[in-house]
Protein backbone atom coordinates (compact mmCIF):
# COMPACT_ATOMS: atom_id res chain seq x y z
CA UNK A 1 0.00 0.00 0.00
CA UNK A 2 1.56 2.90 -0.70
CA UNK A 3 0.45 6.66 1.22
CA UNK A 4 1.26 10.00 -0.58
CA UNK A 5 2.35 12.04 1.96
CA UNK A 6 1.71 16.04 0.60
CA UNK A 7 2.80 18.23 3.23
CA UNK A 8 2.15 21.50 1.62
CA UNK A 9 2.46 24.63 3.02
CA UNK A 10 3.01 26.85 6.48
CA UNK A 11 2.12 24.02 9.61
CA UNK A 12 1.02 21.29 6.61
CA UNK A 13 4.28 19.53 6.85
CA UNK A 14 4.66 19.93 10.79
CA UNK A 15 0.98 18.41 11.09
CA UNK A 16 1.88 15.82 8.69
CA UNK A 17 5.11 14.53 10.08
CA UNK A 18 3.02 14.04 13.50
CA UNK A 19 0.81 11.68 11.95
CA UNK A 20 3.32 10.01 10.10
CA UNK A 21 5.03 9.25 13.42
CA UNK A 22 2.13 7.78 14.90
CA UNK A 23 1.44 5.67 11.89
CA UNK A 24 4.80 4.34 11.94
CA UNK A 25 4.32 3.44 15.82
CA UNK A 26 1.40 1.01 14.67
CA UNK A 27 3.76 -0.87 12.66
CA UNK A 28 0.98 -1.78 9.60
CA UNK A 29 2.79 -4.90 7.39
CA UNK A 30 3.27 -3.45 3.93
CA UNK A 31 2.43 0.14 4.11
CA UNK A 32 4.97 2.51 2.41
CA UNK A 33 5.09 6.14 1.66
CA UNK A 34 6.37 8.25 -0.87
CA UNK A 35 6.38 12.36 -0.36
CA UNK A 36 5.99 15.21 -3.19
CA UNK A 37 5.83 19.27 -3.36
CA UNK A 38 2.35 20.76 -3.30
CA UNK A 39 1.16 24.25 -3.16
CA UNK A 40 3.08 27.12 -2.19
CA UNK A 41 6.13 25.59 -1.72
CA UNK A 42 6.22 23.55 -5.26
CA UNK A 43 5.38 26.56 -7.23
CA UNK A 44 8.49 27.78 -5.45
CA UNK A 45 10.80 24.97 -6.46
CA UNK A 46 9.31 24.64 -9.82
CA UNK A 47 6.83 27.00 -11.11
CA UNK A 48 3.35 25.15 -10.38
CA UNK A 49 1.49 24.31 -7.36
CA UNK A 50 0.25 21.59 -8.18
CA UNK A 51 3.45 19.50 -10.63
CA UNK A 52 3.02 16.60 -12.78
CA UNK A 53 4.88 14.40 -10.65
CA UNK A 54 3.11 15.46 -7.27
CA UNK A 55 -0.10 14.83 -9.60
CA UNK A 56 1.41 11.35 -11.12
CA UNK A 57 2.49 10.26 -7.26
CA UNK A 58 -1.53 11.13 -6.13
CA UNK A 59 -2.99 8.87 -8.97
CA UNK A 60 -0.76 6.23 -8.06
CA UNK A 61 -0.85 6.10 -4.45
CA UNK A 62 -3.90 3.81 -2.77
CA UNK A 63 -4.54 7.17 -0.54
CA UNK A 64 -3.18 10.52 0.45
CA UNK A 65 -2.40 12.44 3.68
CA UNK A 66 -2.43 15.90 3.06
CA UNK A 67 -1.27 19.00 5.61
CA UNK A 68 -2.48 22.18 3.97
CA UNK A 69 -1.89 24.59 1.15
CA UNK A 70 -1.53 28.54 0.87
CA UNK A 71 1.21 30.71 1.13
CA UNK A 72 0.51 34.81 1.41
CA UNK A 73 3.83 34.99 -0.95
CA UNK A 74 1.62 33.70 -3.47
CA UNK A 75 -1.20 36.16 -3.19
CA UNK A 76 -0.73 38.57 -6.10
CA UNK A 77 -0.35 35.43 -8.54
CA UNK A 78 -2.55 34.45 -11.23
CA UNK A 79 -5.13 32.26 -10.07
CA UNK A 80 -4.04 29.42 -11.18
CA UNK A 81 -0.80 29.19 -9.82
CA UNK A 82 -1.87 29.91 -6.80
CA UNK A 83 -1.55 27.19 -3.91
CA UNK A 84 -5.15 26.72 -3.26
CA UNK A 85 -5.28 25.33 -6.94
CA UNK A 86 -3.08 22.32 -6.04
CA UNK A 87 -5.93 20.86 -3.63
CA UNK A 88 -8.55 21.75 -6.03
CA UNK A 89 -6.73 20.32 -9.07
CA UNK A 90 -6.62 17.00 -6.98
CA UNK A 91 -10.03 17.20 -5.95
CA UNK A 92 -11.31 17.06 -9.69
CA UNK A 93 -8.19 15.19 -11.19
CA UNK A 94 -9.17 12.35 -8.66
CA UNK A 95 -12.62 12.89 -9.15
CA UNK A 96 -12.51 12.82 -5.15
CA UNK A 97 -16.15 14.29 -5.12
CA UNK A 98 -17.47 13.64 -1.34
CA UNK A 99 -15.85 15.11 1.38
CA UNK A 100 -16.83 13.74 5.27
CA UNK A 101 -16.16 16.15 8.15
CA UNK A 102 -16.98 14.73 11.29
CA UNK A 103 -17.57 17.26 13.78
CA UNK A 104 -17.78 15.73 17.26
CA UNK A 105 -16.87 16.92 20.96
CA UNK A 106 -13.93 15.44 22.64
CA UNK A 107 -15.97 15.52 26.45
CA UNK A 108 -12.40 16.84 27.59
CA UNK A 109 -12.71 20.01 25.18
CA UNK A 110 -16.07 21.33 26.45
CA UNK A 111 -14.11 23.92 27.93
CA UNK A 112 -12.97 24.98 24.33
CA UNK A 113 -15.54 25.31 22.41
CA UNK A 114 -16.83 28.68 21.08
CA UNK A 115 -20.37 27.68 22.56
CA UNK A 116 -21.82 26.93 26.35
CA UNK A 117 -20.60 23.56 27.65
CA UNK A 118 -24.32 21.64 27.70
CA UNK A 119 -24.66 23.06 23.77
CA UNK A 120 -21.54 22.03 22.80
CA UNK A 121 -21.20 18.41 23.78
CA UNK A 122 -24.24 17.84 22.00
CA UNK A 123 -22.52 17.93 18.89
CA UNK A 124 -21.98 14.80 17.16
CA UNK A 125 -21.98 15.30 13.20
CA UNK A 126 -20.79 14.58 10.09
CA UNK A 127 -20.94 17.28 7.38
CA UNK A 128 -21.01 15.83 3.62
CA UNK A 129 -19.39 18.08 1.36
CA UNK A 130 -19.75 18.11 -2.43
CA UNK A 131 -16.76 18.76 -3.93
CA UNK A 132 -16.28 18.31 -7.24
CA UNK A 133 -18.47 21.05 -8.56
CA UNK A 134 -20.46 24.43 -7.31
CA UNK A 135 -19.36 27.59 -8.29
CA UNK A 136 -15.75 26.26 -7.26
CA UNK A 137 -15.33 25.19 -10.27
CA UNK A 138 -17.94 26.79 -12.82
CA UNK A 139 -16.92 29.43 -15.30
CA UNK A 140 -15.16 33.08 -13.66
CA UNK A 141 -13.61 35.75 -14.32
CA UNK A 142 -13.42 39.58 -14.17
CA UNK A 143 -15.36 41.12 -17.64
CA UNK A 144 -15.44 44.40 -18.07
CA UNK A 145 -19.15 46.06 -18.47
CA UNK A 146 -20.30 48.14 -21.63
CA UNK A 147 -20.22 51.21 -18.91
CA UNK A 148 -16.63 50.56 -18.55
CA UNK A 149 -16.66 48.85 -14.99
CA UNK A 150 -14.77 45.57 -14.11
CA UNK A 151 -17.57 42.84 -12.93
CA UNK A 152 -16.01 39.37 -11.41
CA UNK A 153 -18.11 36.28 -11.70
CA UNK A 154 -18.13 32.77 -10.87
CA UNK A 155 -21.28 30.49 -12.13
CA UNK A 156 -22.48 28.32 -10.01
CA UNK A 157 -24.13 25.46 -11.39
CA UNK A 158 -25.41 21.34 -10.20
CA UNK A 159 -26.51 18.87 -12.47
CA UNK A 160 -29.01 16.35 -11.50
CA UNK A 161 -25.83 13.23 -11.34
CA UNK A 162 -23.66 15.45 -9.32
CA UNK A 163 -26.14 15.72 -6.61
CA UNK A 164 -27.57 12.47 -6.96
CA UNK A 165 -24.08 10.98 -6.16
CA UNK A 166 -23.43 12.98 -2.62
CA UNK A 167 -27.06 12.53 -1.96
CA UNK A 168 -26.21 8.83 -2.22
CA UNK A 169 -23.51 9.60 0.03
CA UNK A 170 -25.38 11.37 2.35
CA UNK A 171 -28.09 8.91 3.20
CA UNK A 172 -25.21 5.91 3.14
CA UNK A 173 -23.71 7.93 5.93
CA UNK A 174 -27.18 8.18 7.40
CA UNK A 175 -27.99 4.63 7.64
CA UNK A 176 -23.96 3.98 8.90
CA UNK A 177 -25.23 6.52 12.03
CA UNK A 178 -28.65 7.73 13.14
CA UNK A 179 -30.82 7.56 10.06
CA UNK A 180 -31.60 11.74 10.28
CA UNK A 181 -30.30 13.28 6.97
CA UNK A 182 -30.72 17.34 6.70
CA UNK A 183 -29.82 18.41 3.05
CA UNK A 184 -28.74 22.13 3.13
CA UNK A 185 -29.11 24.45 0.65
CA UNK A 186 -30.82 28.23 -0.58
CA UNK A 187 -34.01 27.26 -2.15
CA UNK A 188 -35.43 30.02 -1.23
CA UNK A 189 -33.24 32.33 -3.88
CA UNK A 190 -31.45 29.89 -5.95
CA UNK A 191 -31.98 27.55 -9.22
CA UNK A 192 -28.95 25.56 -8.66
CA UNK A 193 -30.71 24.71 -4.90
CA UNK A 194 -33.93 24.17 -6.00
CA UNK A 195 -32.86 21.68 -8.58
CA UNK A 196 -30.42 20.15 -5.23
CA UNK A 197 -33.63 19.82 -3.41
CA UNK A 198 -35.99 18.36 -6.04
CA UNK A 199 -32.99 15.24 -6.50
CA UNK A 200 -32.41 14.90 -3.06
CA UNK A 201 -35.68 14.28 -2.48
CA UNK A 202 -36.06 11.81 -5.33
CA UNK A 203 -32.79 9.85 -3.51
CA UNK A 204 -34.87 9.66 -0.06
CA UNK A 205 -37.44 7.22 -2.24
CA UNK A 206 -34.62 4.84 -1.71
CA UNK A 207 -33.90 4.96 1.66
CA UNK A 208 -37.00 4.97 3.46
CA UNK A 209 -35.21 4.52 6.60
CA UNK A 210 -33.55 7.99 6.50
CA UNK A 211 -35.57 10.80 8.37
CA UNK A 212 -35.11 13.49 5.66
CA UNK A 213 -35.01 17.15 6.31
CA UNK A 214 -34.28 20.41 4.21
CA UNK A 215 -32.68 23.39 5.91
CA UNK A 216 -32.04 26.97 4.21
CA UNK A 217 -28.02 27.59 4.79
CA UNK A 218 -28.26 30.59 6.80
CA UNK A 219 -30.90 28.89 9.03
CA UNK A 220 -28.62 26.27 9.43
CA UNK A 221 -25.87 28.22 10.36
CA UNK A 222 -27.72 30.03 13.25
CA UNK A 223 -29.03 26.42 14.22
CA UNK A 224 -25.25 25.09 14.32
CA UNK A 225 -24.40 27.21 17.03
CA UNK A 226 -28.04 27.11 18.55
CA UNK A 227 -28.47 23.59 18.92
CA UNK A 228 -25.89 21.65 17.06
CA UNK A 229 -26.98 18.49 18.17
CA UNK A 230 -30.34 18.31 16.75
CA UNK A 231 -28.23 17.33 13.75
CA UNK A 232 -26.72 13.64 12.56
CA UNK A 233 -25.34 13.68 9.47
CA UNK A 234 -25.45 17.19 6.83
CA UNK A 235 -25.04 17.16 3.37
CA UNK A 236 -24.74 20.29 1.07
CA UNK A 237 -22.81 21.72 -1.51
CA UNK A 238 -19.01 22.64 -2.04
CA UNK A 239 -19.93 26.18 -0.83
CA UNK A 240 -22.11 25.89 2.41
CA UNK A 241 -20.15 22.83 2.92
CA UNK A 242 -16.53 24.75 3.33
CA UNK A 243 -18.19 27.44 5.31
CA UNK A 244 -20.77 25.61 7.76
CA UNK A 245 -17.81 22.82 8.29
CA UNK A 246 -15.22 25.82 9.74
CA UNK A 247 -18.21 26.99 11.89
CA UNK A 248 -18.88 23.22 13.11
CA UNK A 249 -15.36 22.93 14.07
CA UNK A 250 -15.20 26.06 16.87
CA UNK A 251 -18.65 24.23 18.10
CA UNK A 252 -16.39 20.87 18.30
CA UNK A 253 -13.45 22.98 20.32
CA UNK A 254 -11.26 24.34 17.54
CA UNK A 255 -10.57 24.10 13.67
CA UNK A 256 -7.31 22.25 14.79
CA UNK A 257 -9.45 18.86 15.76
CA UNK A 258 -11.59 18.47 12.56
CA UNK A 259 -10.36 15.86 10.43
CA UNK A 260 -11.78 14.97 6.72
CA UNK A 261 -11.51 12.37 3.82
CA UNK A 262 -12.19 13.03 0.56
CA UNK A 263 -13.45 9.97 -1.34
CA UNK A 264 -13.82 9.23 -4.84
CA UNK A 265 -16.63 6.02 -5.78
CA UNK A 266 -13.97 3.49 -4.75
CA UNK A 267 -13.06 4.28 -1.28
CA UNK A 268 -9.71 5.96 -2.75
CA UNK A 269 -9.15 9.19 -0.72
CA UNK A 270 -7.34 12.17 0.29
CA UNK A 271 -6.84 12.88 3.98
CA UNK A 272 -6.67 16.55 5.25
CA UNK A 273 -6.69 18.58 8.53
CA UNK A 274 -10.03 20.93 7.21
CA UNK A 275 -7.45 23.75 9.10
CA UNK A 276 -5.84 25.70 6.52
CA UNK A 277 -1.83 26.18 6.10
CA UNK A 278 -1.88 29.34 9.04
CA UNK A 279 1.22 30.86 8.00
CA UNK A 280 1.25 33.25 11.06
CA UNK A 281 2.38 30.03 13.34
CA UNK A 282 3.92 27.69 10.85
CA UNK A 283 7.64 26.98 11.83
CA UNK A 284 7.49 27.96 15.44
CA UNK A 285 5.89 24.49 17.17
CA UNK A 286 2.55 25.90 17.59
CA UNK A 287 0.40 23.56 15.54
CA UNK A 288 -2.50 21.37 16.92
CA UNK A 289 -1.58 18.09 15.06
CA UNK A 290 -5.28 16.11 16.33
CA UNK A 291 -6.74 16.87 13.22
CA UNK A 292 -4.15 15.40 11.09
CA UNK A 293 -3.55 12.45 13.40
CA UNK A 294 -7.40 11.95 13.10
CA UNK A 295 -7.20 12.75 9.58
CA UNK A 296 -4.71 9.10 9.26
CA UNK A 297 -6.96 7.17 11.34
CA UNK A 298 -9.91 8.48 8.54
CA UNK A 299 -7.67 6.98 5.92
CA UNK A 300 -6.89 3.79 7.82
CA UNK A 301 -10.80 3.14 8.22
CA UNK A 302 -12.00 4.15 4.48
CA UNK A 303 -9.09 3.51 2.08
CA UNK A 304 -6.99 1.01 4.20
CA UNK A 305 -9.60 -1.50 5.95
CA UNK A 306 -7.94 -1.15 8.96
CA UNK A 307 -10.52 0.15 11.27
CA UNK A 308 -9.23 -1.25 14.57
CA UNK A 309 -5.98 0.47 13.98
CA UNK A 310 -8.04 3.82 12.93
CA UNK A 311 -10.30 3.15 16.66
CA UNK A 312 -6.64 2.47 18.30
CA UNK A 313 -5.62 6.29 17.07
CA UNK A 314 -8.85 7.95 17.76
CA UNK A 315 -8.68 5.97 21.34
CA UNK A 316 -5.61 7.02 21.83
CA UNK A 317 -6.16 10.97 20.91
CA UNK A 318 -9.12 10.96 23.27
CA UNK A 319 -6.41 9.72 26.02
CA UNK A 320 -3.64 12.33 25.31
CA UNK A 321 -6.71 14.93 25.85
CA UNK A 322 -7.74 13.26 28.83
CA UNK A 323 -4.10 13.74 29.87
CA UNK A 324 -4.11 17.63 29.91
CA UNK A 325 -2.17 17.69 25.85
CA UNK A 326 -3.20 20.99 24.70
CA UNK A 327 -1.73 23.09 22.33
CA UNK A 328 -2.15 26.97 22.36
CA UNK A 329 -5.06 26.14 20.29
CA UNK A 330 -6.90 24.14 22.94
CA UNK A 331 -5.88 27.11 25.74
CA UNK A 332 -2.26 25.49 26.75
CA UNK A 333 1.51 25.53 25.97
CA UNK A 334 2.02 21.90 23.83
CA UNK A 335 4.21 21.92 21.02
CA UNK A 336 3.34 20.00 17.68
CA UNK A 337 6.08 17.96 19.04
CA UNK A 338 4.52 17.94 22.22
CA UNK A 339 1.66 16.55 21.10
CA UNK A 340 2.36 13.90 18.65
CA UNK A 341 3.91 12.75 21.92
CA UNK A 342 1.25 12.44 24.17
CA UNK A 343 -0.90 10.44 21.18
CA UNK A 344 2.21 7.85 20.56
CA UNK A 345 2.22 7.26 24.45
CA UNK A 346 -1.34 5.99 24.88
CA UNK A 347 -1.34 3.99 21.39
CA UNK A 348 -0.79 0.62 22.43
C1 LIG B 1 -11.11 23.62 2.75
C2 LIG B 1 -10.33 24.82 2.33
C3 LIG B 1 -10.22 24.85 0.81
C4 LIG B 1 -11.63 24.96 0.27
C5 LIG B 1 -9.30 25.93 0.24
C6 LIG B 1 -7.89 25.82 0.78
C7 LIG B 1 -9.29 25.95 -1.26
O1 LIG B 1 -10.91 25.97 2.84
O2 LIG B 1 -10.71 22.49 2.41
O3 LIG B 1 -12.12 23.77 3.44
O4 LIG B 1 -12.17 26.06 0.13
O5 LIG B 1 -12.21 23.92 -0.04
MG1 LIG C 1 -12.49 25.61 4.19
Amino acid sequence: MLIALLGGDGIGPEVVAEARRVLDALNIDGLHYEEALVGGAAYKASGHPLPPETLDLAKRADAILFGAVGDPDCDALERHLRPEQAILGLRKELNLFANLRPAKLFPELADASALRPEVATQIDMVIVRELNGDVYFGEKGVRTTADGKREGYDIMSYNEDEVRRIARVGFETAMARGKKLCSVDKANVLETSQLWRDVVIEVSADYPEVALSHMYVDNAAMQLVRNPGQFDVMVTGNLFGDILSDQASMCAGSIGMLPSASLDAHQKGLYEPIHGSAPDIAGQGKANPLATILSAAMMLRYSLNLSGEADAIEAAVAKALAGGARSPDLGGTHSARDMGDAVLRKLN
